[in-house]
């Protein structure tokens, strides 16, 4: 397990002063191109959910970079994958939370059905910052009655305290800055 975590945190790079200045961006893209490295996340997030016996329905991903992760994790699992996305993107009947950005307001959607009153779900993403996406998406569960086991992401940015915001769901990281 340590050399996994190793390599994925090997794939991940800084990039000072983007998207803007003061902030150190983290990019995953290295992961995403090498196949070895990508295998780790997914061994290591399937890990987690087997070590917990967590009896997943779906693997629900945040749009975009969660849908990097989420489908690959799902097939893993032998489980649905449900989308989350910027508002305006689905067809059909949706559901929608706004909620905060840095400046300004910002809405996510699913679809009505996209999963069912009692149905056991598991949010990914690739990174969390302050905590308001996943905090949106995990009200959009509540809207739909699903129960959230827990969230999983990539990398964790701990000075926002993106963890406390989200509780009381549990948040798995694999990197911490
Ligand atoms: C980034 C990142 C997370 C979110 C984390 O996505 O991929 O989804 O921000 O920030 P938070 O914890 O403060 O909410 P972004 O909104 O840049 O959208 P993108 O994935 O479409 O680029
Ligand atoms: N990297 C990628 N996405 C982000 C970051 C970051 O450092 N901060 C907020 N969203």
């Amino acid at each position: 397990t340590e050399s996994k975590l190793q390599q994925v945190h090997k794939h991940i790079r800084a990039f000072p002063d983007f998207p803007k200045k003061g902030i150190m961006f983290r990019d995953i893209c290295p992961i995403l191109k090498d196949p070895a490295a990508l295998t780790a996340v997914i061994d290591l997030f399937e890990d987690h959910v087997r070590k917990n016996h967590l009896q997943v329905d779906l693997i629900v991903g945040l749009d975009a970079r969660g849908f990097l992760f989420g489908p690959l994790l799902a097939q893993r699992l032998d489980v649905g994958f449900v989308l989350v996305r910027k508002k305006g993107k689905l067809p059909g009947n949706t559901v929608t939370v706004e909620y905060d950005l840095e400046y300004g307001k910002a809405e996510a959607e699913i679809q009505e059905d996209a999963v069912a009153p009692g149905q056991t779900i598991l949010l990914i993403d690739d990174l969390l910052a302050t905590g308001g996406t996943l905090y949106a998406a995990c009200e959009l569960m509540k809207k739909q009655q699903a129960e959230v086991l827990g969230c999983m992401v990539v990398i964790e940015l701990k000075e926002l305290n993106g963890r406390d915001k989200l509780k009381p769901h549990n948040v798995f990281s694999l990197v911490q800055y």
